[in-house]
């Protein structure tokens, strides 16, 4: 069972990218699945044979994934202040989990992603592609929230991923549909 948030297998160029990751980073070592959310891509990885566990900044999401995935791992945490030894990971994600993050402090998570990678290991994100910062007062019918999703464009974020020290292996640009904006995934090697 699912909330259906987060299912790639409703669409195939995400699933595609899900699967091809985990192809490359299995047997690497453990991979966090960083704003996991209810952990419907952490499980499916866990499906698929992978040591992953899940890490979101919002304890309602986490007793979510939980009570829906009893047989994953997760716990509470932000993307910010994440313990990570170095070159303890075989892969980690972003997955459309890390466009909230001010634009200043992306570049420090993507360098504590790159440094808590294994050489050869892979980091996977997805994000909403654009140019505003999008601010929203409400979300799931009425439910008052505030966050910003900060867009960006491929160029910006491939550069910052460069400069975190990874090497893109892999972009996937997805053109707006009838229910999101325009999307960016990309997926980067710890060189070594
Ligand atoms: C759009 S959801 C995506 C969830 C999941 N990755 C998926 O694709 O189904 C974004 C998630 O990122 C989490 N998040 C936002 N900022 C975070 C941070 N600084 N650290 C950890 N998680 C964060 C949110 O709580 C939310 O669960």
């Amino acid at each position: 069972m699912t909330t259906g948030v987060g299912d790639i297998r409703r669409d195939p160029w995400l699933k595609a990218s899900i699967d091809a990751f985990a192809d490359t980073v299995r047997g690497l070592g453990p991979v966090l699945d960083v704003g996991c959310g209810p952990g419907t891509v952490t499980a499916y990885l866990a499906e698929r044979g992978l040591d992953v566990s899940g890490v979101d900044l919002s304890p309602r999401m986490i007793e979510n994934a939980r009570r829906l995935h009893p047989e994953c791992r997760f716990a509470v945490a932000s993307a910010t202040e994440l313990d990570l030894g170095e070159a303890s990971l075989g892969g980690v994600l972003g997955w459309w989990s890390l466009f909230n993050l001010p634009r200043d402090v992306l570049p420090q998570v993507l360098a504590l992603f790159a440094r808590a990678l294994k050489p050869g290991g892979h980091f996977i994100t997805g994000t909403h592609v654009g140019d505003e910062d999008a601010v929203r007062t409400e979300a799931y019918g009425d439910v008052p929230v505030r966050w910003t999703t900060h867009k960006w464009r491929p160029e910006q974020l491939v550069n910052l991923i460069e400069q975190a020290g990874l090497n893109p292996v892999a972009e996937l640009r997805l053109p707006p549909t009838e229910y999101s904006g325009p999307g960016l995934v990309v997926m980067a090697k710890r060189p070594g």
